[in-house]
């Protein structure tokens, strides 16, 4: 493959004196995969990952496409060793960023091969089996091809209860709300045609870990799809990044899709974390009440103040992660919610009654009352609580997950 770039002297319109002509390389070679490798903190395994994928390879035209997220154990250093040997290997390196599904569509987007696979760095996927996903995907004319542990001969036999149970949990999930018939929807290994790829990329969430889940659901037409199992390996190297804040971005993810983009998926939650305020609110006031003979205005007060605390470090902690308050922007966050939340609740009441006097039944008065108060309190919070311009901290990274702009504007950051 030559590439040449002749510089020969000519005279342009405005009489400098150069022009340039440029001859494309001939016979230029098709990739026949790309393999997509988000990486984070993986430093340990990347010469391991790239010795196996290039036996795995063998006889193909590939490329490697590491995305690191500015590992702080130099993954990106290593890389750029590899990739300085052979072209073939390539490093997006991304400062200031994190999030494992927009690695990889950034990661997609920056090959012309026209089979992309996506792959853990970590040595858990098998990437002896790619062959015969690429094979697949091409003979049968396929749109995906996902990696399974569990069916075709796949496993995960060897991971704890827990993490199974999480891992069926997901996939009842998905085929209950995505109506996706996958044996292992939230794989993270799969082969996707790169011109099916660029019918959703617009509109994903871009969000959390669950990509392949994210392209399914976005699809506005049946998606042709194959799976090939594996058996997943254990970690020996490095540390899992999946944790709690992964099941959060897999809500977010779910109710996304469910609502469409009709609906801003933070307004959702924080309604969620509201219905959680109400049961804080009634088990408080009973207790007090009933159980220690409080007054009542006294009790509802208490009550009230003990659930929109409740709220704020719920919404704090879920629906505003990526834009958390700490030390004293917590306290004042908290001030500020308080005082958003009671004109909130002043709002409804008067507004309920007002419309009761008017004659609306009562549940529709009580109804439209609480949707008002809803949607200003999320508002409020939502212009003044969480948009405090304190100190970004270096452990907020861990929550800032940046993903594509989205292409929704009332969509948050991210999302
Ligand atoms: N660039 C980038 N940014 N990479 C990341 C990030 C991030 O924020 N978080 C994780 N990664 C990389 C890791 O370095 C690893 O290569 C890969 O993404 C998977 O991360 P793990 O932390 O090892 O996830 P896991 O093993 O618990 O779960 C994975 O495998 C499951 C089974 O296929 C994920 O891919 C899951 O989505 C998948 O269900
Ligand atoms: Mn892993």
């Amino acid at each position: 493959m030559v590439s040449t770039l002749m510089i020969t002297k000519g005279r342009n319109p405005l009489g400098a004196v150069w022009s340039q002509h440029m001859e494309l390389p001939s016979g230029n070679r098709e990739i026949d995969i790309a393999v997509v490798l988000p990486t984070f903190n993986e430093s340990e395994n990347v010469a391991e990952v790239i010795a196996r994928l290039s036996a795995a390879l063998t006889g193909l035209d590939w490329e490697m496409i590491f995305v690191d997220d500015d590992s702080p154990d130099g993954t990106a250093r290593i890389v750029s060793g590899f990739a300085q040997e052979d072209r073939r290997i390539r490093l997006i390196q991304r400062i200031g960023r994190r999030g494992l599904s927009s690695a990889c569509i950034e990661g997609i987007l920056a090959t012309p091969a026209t089979c992309v696979a996506v792959m853990d760095a970590d040595l858990q996927h098998d990437e002896r089996i790619l062959p015969r996903m690429l094979q697949n995907l091409r003979g049968e004319g396929l749109d995906i091809v996902v990696a399974t542990r569990n069916s075709d001969g796949g496993s995960m036999s060897g991971f704890s209860e827990g993490r199974q149970f999480l891992s069926r949990l997901g996939r009842r999930i998905s085929r209950f709300v995505f109506r996706c018939e996958l044996t292992d929807p939230m794989s993270g290994f799969f082969v996707v045609r790169r011109s099916f790829f660029l019918e959703v990329v617009r509109e994903l969430h871009g969000g959390g870990f669950k990509i392949l889940l994210d392209i399914l659901a976005t699809s506005r037409r049946p998606v042709r799809l194959g799976e090939v199992g594996y058996h997943f390996r254990n970690r020996i190297y490095g540390e899992s990044k999946l944790d709690v804040s992964v099941a959060v971005e897999y809500l977010f993810l779910v109710l996304s899709k469910l609502t469409g983009g009709a609906i801003p998926t933070r307004f959702v939650v924080f309604a969620l974390v509201g219905t959680i305020g109400l049961i804080v609110n009634l088990s408080c006031l009973s207790v007090l009440f009933i159980k220690f003979h409080l007054g009542f205005s006294a009790s509802q007060a208490w009550a009230t103040l003990a659930a929109m605390t409740g709220n704020f470090f719920l919404n704090n902690q879920i629906t505003y992660r990526d834009r958390r308050l700490h030390g004293i922007y917590m306290l004042l966050g908290l001030l500020s919610f308080w005082l958003a939340c009671s004109f909130g609740a002043w709002a409804n009441v008067s507004v309920a009654g007002n419309l009761l006097r008017s004659g609306v039944p009562w549940w529709v008065a009580g109804f439209a009352g609480t949707v008002l108060s809803a949607v200003w309190n999320y508002s409020i919070s939502n212009l003044f609580t969480w948009q405090m311009p304190q100190p970004q901290r270096a452990s907020d990274d861990a929550v800032a997950e940046n993903a594509l702009p989205s292409a929704k504007p009332t969509a948050p950051p991210g999302w």
